[in-house]
């Protein structure tokens, strides 16, 4: 099954666009990673996911019709080359919805407020907004749920972006993919922190789509993934029911670790650590001996997200100054 089936599936008819379309969608990381592809054309999962979104953290995009030969993509202000990477990868998904009328043209502006010093990747948060944009522009009527699949057909992350809070991205059974997309868990956690730690802003060597897929071929490690991802996922759970910060937090640093590991077992390896990177994971290890209940997570690149409560918080920055601290489910943050 490819895109364009699945496509069909969700939306039987797509219609001229209407207008333009304007909205904001949250980055999200995740505590139980995705990581592996049963199905590539369709970022399909190996296993599910778990994240949690950052509120106010995230993209902003807008997409309007215009009267132009080929589509013109501007992030953060500045017009994208049109054989950009950034620009082709939204090309590509547009044109999922312009099968029917691939004259049509788009004006794309991406905003992303996620500051770039904080080393955090935005294609979550961008395919989540693309999708909602696009959605009120051709006036779809998508549920949440439909929009997070078609977010998924963009980045598989972006999925979880569509909702806020806790968010569980349910990896389905069926072959067009529509059973797996997010679900947002009723659950909030008001203390609950994220420390942004860059290490390196720059854009990584390999992403994580061809990271997953070299894992998933060439590490025999990566064998005992799903089980270790669906047993994080089930304590998880728990940790979240019971507001126990040391499971949760102990949960998503083995399971970011256990990620890693299975890509430096892959063959040519796949090391995203930088020396700093390593020396703030000691850094982490070292102020929890100490007593601070603090912990971390990692994706697909060098940086790190602190997880920490807000009674540690002036604790933790003492130690990690300057850092940007989300609070997830702050009062009027999602
Ligand atoms: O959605 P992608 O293709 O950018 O993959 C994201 C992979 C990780 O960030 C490493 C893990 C995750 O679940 O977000």
């Amino acid at each position: 099954m490819n895109k364009a089936e699945t496509i069909e599936r969700l939306l039987p008819e797509i219609g001229s666009p209407r207008a333009s379309g304007e909205h904001f969608a949250p980055s999200n990381i995740a505590l139980c990673k995705y990581w592996g592809k049963r199905d590539a054309e369709l970022n399909l999962p190996v296993n599910a996911s778990l994240s949690v979104s950052l509120a106010t953290l995230g993209t902003r995009t807008r997409v309007e019709p215009i009267d132009a030969e080929q589509d013109q993509v501007y992030l953060n202000g500045l017009l994208q080359a049109p054989d950009s990477r950034f620009a082709d990868r939204t090309r590509r998904f547009i044109d999922l919805l312009r099968v029917n009328q691939p004259q049509l043209a788009f004006r794309v502006d991406t905003h992303n407020n996620i500051p770039t010093a904080a080393g955090l990747a935005s294609s979550a948060s961008g395919f989540a907004a693309l999708t909602r944009a696009l959605v009120e522009a051709f006036g779809l009527s998508l549920s949440p749920t439909e929009q997070s699949v078609l977010a998924r057909l963009g980045s598989g992350s972006a999925c979880r972006s569509l909702f806020d809070g806790f968010v569980e991205w349910q990896m389905g059974q069926r072959e067009d993919g529509l059973d797996s997309h997010g679900v947002a868990l009723p659950a909030s956690w008001p203390q609950l922190c994220v420390g942004l730690v860059k290490v390196d802003a720059g854009e990584k060597p390999v992403d994580s789509r061809s990271g997953m897929q070299r894992t998933v071929e060439t590490a025999h490690l990566y064998q005992s993934w799903p089980l270790q991802a669906s047993s994080d996922l089930a304590r998880l759970h728990e940790a979240i029911d019971s507001l126990d910060f040391a499971l949760l937090g102990s949960v998503a640093e083995q399971n970011a670790l256990s990620m890693h590991a299975t890509m430096i077992a892959s063959w040519p390896p796949l090391l995203y650590w930088q020396p700093q990177s390593v020396a703030m994971m000691q850094k982490v290890w070292q102020l929890r001996r100490e007593g601070l209940a603090l912990y971390f997570t990692m994706d697909a690149g060098p940086n790190l997200k602190l997880l920490f409560e807000a009674a540690s918080r002036d604790a933790v920055l003492a130690q990690f100054p300057g850092i940007e601290v989300v609070e997830p489910f702050a009062a009027g943050a999602a």
